[in-house]
């Protein structure tokens, strides 16, 4: 329990490699992906201000919550909650969060693989100079091309989850930190130089102000779906943060820590977000355009500078790693907890583990042509149906599992997470466990967990529900 050095399933050498692992963690597909494209289709400013609000005052503390709890217990995060919670004289039901979390972690990477693999397909459509001069419409002609072949998506989302599964059964904690330490400088400096690029496109204000300019009126619109992605992005409310802390060597400080890993993955948002909309406004296409929008723009920026090509083979390459980084920390709780709880190999457990992600999966591959027309969730004029074929409205088998996972999952698991840490565990462990010097910190950090995080969360579930 508390007094465990280490856990079974590994240590970090020191705090910088945890803040490496879960910056890795937290820097993902979520980041130049997700974002700008959510930030597209909720119409820009009010988008980010909610996002950024819900980062600083829910993401944060569950952050705190989840990597308190993992370090004090050092065990996969159902077994730490569970021993946290009779430790503190609790129910050991008290960890049924973290079980849902695993399962909501596994349903994340089972899409998440999907879109990684168009990554790996634009890794070598960039190499062989595929978008050389192109414009936006011949982008979005080839985008199109691959989401509607569910060979070449099979084939990519396969080698994506054997990847992942390759690292998960050689040990995080050995696999991890060479490649964090080379990657995540030079992804930033590559953002970098896209948004330079975006600089000169002539439209560089236009997307600063789409970023930037707060609408009061729109910010109800996309509440839940900000703070859903505030939840994403930090990789907070599944566990993946807990077990990474439960690797952390005991002498760190959580909060610093903590606070690195939030600024870091906020910056590498905001600068894509930066990068990529002058480029969206410059070739008059859509910024709500949904999941393509960045796999459109990036190659017509790639395939109008000069070493476009090199330089776009290298952004994917370095997309392709940090989700890699990422979905390595989705299949973590699980694998952990199942080495614990079976004392099976890692790696016979990872196995099984990512084919039921994989078979998962295919629904999203699916999701973008031959089962387009398969719909969940339709609620048609003759009343809800959870399935319905070639219904109008409802999701795609993509599309429910993104919204069940990053709005309803992700938020009750971060809620459950930061209940725990504020409510079950005593004053005294979380001031150990934090170590601030100061009082007045310590007390307001604490009351951050304890009431501002939970209100948050159920403020926007109450708006959002208000809202309909
Ligand atoms: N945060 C990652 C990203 O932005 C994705 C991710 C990793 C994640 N682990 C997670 C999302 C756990 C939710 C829960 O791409």
């Amino acid at each position: 329990m508390a007094g465990n050095a280490v856990s079974i399933n590994g240590s970090w050498a020191s705090r910088w490699v945890f803040i490496l692992a879960a910056t890795g963690s937290a820097v993902g597909l979520g980041n130049i992906w997700k974002f700008p494209y959510m930030t597209g289709m909720y119409g820009g400013g009010a988008f980010v201000v909610m996002y950024l609000v819900c980062i600083a005052l829910v993401g944060l503390p569950i952050m705190l919550a989840e990597t308190l709890i993992g370090r004090r217990a050092r065990m996969s995060p159902v077994n730490a909650m569970r021993s946290l919670a009779v430790e503190a004289g609790a129910s050991p039901k008290l960890a049924w969060p973290a079980v849902m979390g695993m399962v909501a972690a596994l349903l994340i990477l089972s899409f998440y693989s999907v879109i990684a693999g168009w990554s790996l397909d634009y890794v070598l459509g960039m190499g062989a100079g595929r978008f050389t001069g192109v414009d936006a419409a011949g982008a979005g002609a080839a985008f199109g091309a691959l989401t509607a072949d569910p060979w070449r998506l099979t084939l990519w989302h396969t080698l994506f989850m054997v990847l992942t599964g390759f690292v998960i059964a050689r040990g995080v904690v050995a696999g991890l930190e060479k490649s964090l330490r080379v990657m995540m400088p030079l992804l930033f400096v590559l953002l970098l130089i896209l948004l330079g690029y975006s600089f000169t496109t002539g439209h560089f204000m236009e997307g600063f102000h789409f970023l930037f300019s707060f609408q009061p009126d729109k910010v109800l619109d996309g509440v839940l779906a900000a703070m859903g992605h505030a939840f994403f992005t930090l990789s907070v409310g599944v566990g993946s943060i807990m077990v990474y802390g439960s690797y952390m060597p005991r002498h760190a400080s959580i909060g610093a820590t903590v606070l690195t890993v939030g600024i870091l993955d906020t910056l590498v948002a905001l600068t894509a977000g930066l990068a990529l909309f002058p480029i969206v406004f410059a070739g008059g296409l859509e910024p709500g355009a949904g999941p393509g929008l960045m796999f459109v723009t990036l190659p017509v920026a790639f395939g109008n500078i000069p070493f476009g090509q090199l330089m776009g083979t290298v952004f994917f390459i370095l997309v392709l790693i940090a989700a890699w980084t990422s979905s390595i920390s989705m299949l973590e709780p699980a694998v952990a907890y199942l080495v614990e709880r079976t004392g099976r190999s890692r790696a016979l457990i990872t196995a099984g583990l990512a084919l039921l992600c994989w078979l998962v999966g295919m629904g999203t591959v699916l999701s973008f042509n031959l089962g387009a027309d398969a719909r969940f969730f339709v609620f048609g004029e003759d009343g809800f149906h959870l399935f319905q074929w070639g219904a109008e409205g409802g999701r795609t088998f993509f599309d429910s599992i993104d919204y069940l996972t990053s709005r309803i999952l992700l938020p009750l698991g971060g809620l459950a997470f930061v209940l725990f840490a504020g409510w079950v565990l005593k004053r005294e462990t979380v001031r150990e466990e934090l170590a601030l010097r100061s009082p007045l910190l310590f007390t307001a950090v604490y009351w951050l967990m304890r009431v501002v995080a939970p209100l948050g969360v159920l403020v926007v579930f109450v708006a959002e529900l208000a809202k309909q």
